[in-house]
């Protein structure tokens, strides 16, 4: 086989980010690996603080300021991203690589209507009118499920719901139809009842484009029905990583087990398989 048939979409090696302050100087992510095939599902799971959001807005060239890779390689689709320019890095943003953020409402501009936001976005890759751009617009929209979609462009982001604005940042990083999306806690901010519903749309979504995801998440829960593979990190650094089913079933280390542990949606179904089978056994036949 060749190089380029088994070479991954992205593969992240050895990624350190520094962070020198006035006062400290913190490693937050330390010598990261792991690699994403074209179209497949990948969920980086951890709790708060270990550098998960660090990992992708390095892959996104989106760092915080004073933040630095110290080594380690980003490649995606043969590219070495940390060899790239700032402008360069724009041109892959939005087309080859999108972001869905953890702040639905920070991420949208509140001055401007939803619809001049998807427009600019699109306009911003690709040498349509604005027109085009537009009926574009209304049809992501639609697509995301938003009804009236039409009209709906005028609107200002307060005047969408929650659930609404993040389907609109679900639009707006679809347009494209990205080889790679990143979804770092997409649904954090939303009601419960809304956030099946929206991983499910981002899934599709996905599907339809052929994009790769990342998705990142604190629940094991989330990552279990959606993805191929989970890489689990833990102060800066890759605890485990390998296929969903065989981290979830036989997980390596003490600190997945923990994580399973402490998602109660992950042990239920498993109760409640048995309490079927105990219940079908009493049941004469
Ligand atoms: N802008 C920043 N400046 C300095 N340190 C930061 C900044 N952002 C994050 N950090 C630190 O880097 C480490 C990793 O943070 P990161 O945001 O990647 O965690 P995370 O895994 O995404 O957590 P969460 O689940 O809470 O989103 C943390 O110790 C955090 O305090
Ligand atoms: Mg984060």
């Amino acid at each position: 086989m060749s190089v380029l048939m088994t070479a991954p979409l992205l593969g992240v090696d050895g990624l350190t980010i520094e962070i020198r302050g006035r006062t400290r100087h913190t490693i937050p992510v330390r010598g990261v690996t792991f690699a994403v095939r074209a179209g497949e599902r990948l969920a980086i799971v951890g709790e708060s603080g270990s550098g998960k959001s660090m990992t992708a807005t390095a892959v996104l060239g989106l760092l915080p300021p004073g933040a630095r890779i110290t080594a380690g390689t980003i490649t995606l689709d043969g590219a070495e991203l940390t060899a790239l320019s700032d402008d360069e890095l724009r041109g892959y943003r939005g087309s080859v690589m999108s972001l869905i953020p953890q702040d639905p409402l920070g991420s949208l501009n509140p001055v401007r209507r939803v619809g001049w936001q998807i427009v600019e976005a699109i306009q911003a890759h690709e040498r349509v009118s604005r027109v085009a751009a537009r009926a574009r617009a209304a049809e992501l929209l639609t697509m995301v499920g938003i009804d009236e979609a039409a009209d709906r462009l005028d609107a200002y982001p307060h005047e969408f719901s929650g659930g609404m604005r993040q389907r609109v940042l679900i639009a707006m990083a679809l347009a494209l139809r990205p080889r790679l999306l990143i979804a770092d806690e997409p649904t954090t901010a939303l009601d419960v009842t809304v956030q099946a519903q929206v991983l499910d749309l981002i899934d599709q979504l996905a599907s339809e484009a052929g994009s790769a995801v990342i998705l990142i998440t604190h629940d094991l829960a989330v990552a279990a029905g959606r993805t191929d593979s989970i890489v689990v990190m833990r102060d800066g650094q890759v605890k485990e990583s390998g296929p969903t089913a065989r981290v979830l079933t036989a997980p390596a280390t003490a600190y997945t087990r923990d994580l399973l542990e402490s998602s109660p949606d992950l042990r239920r179904p498993r109760k409640s398989r048995f309490v079927l089978r105990d219940q079908r056994e009493e049941v004469p036949s």
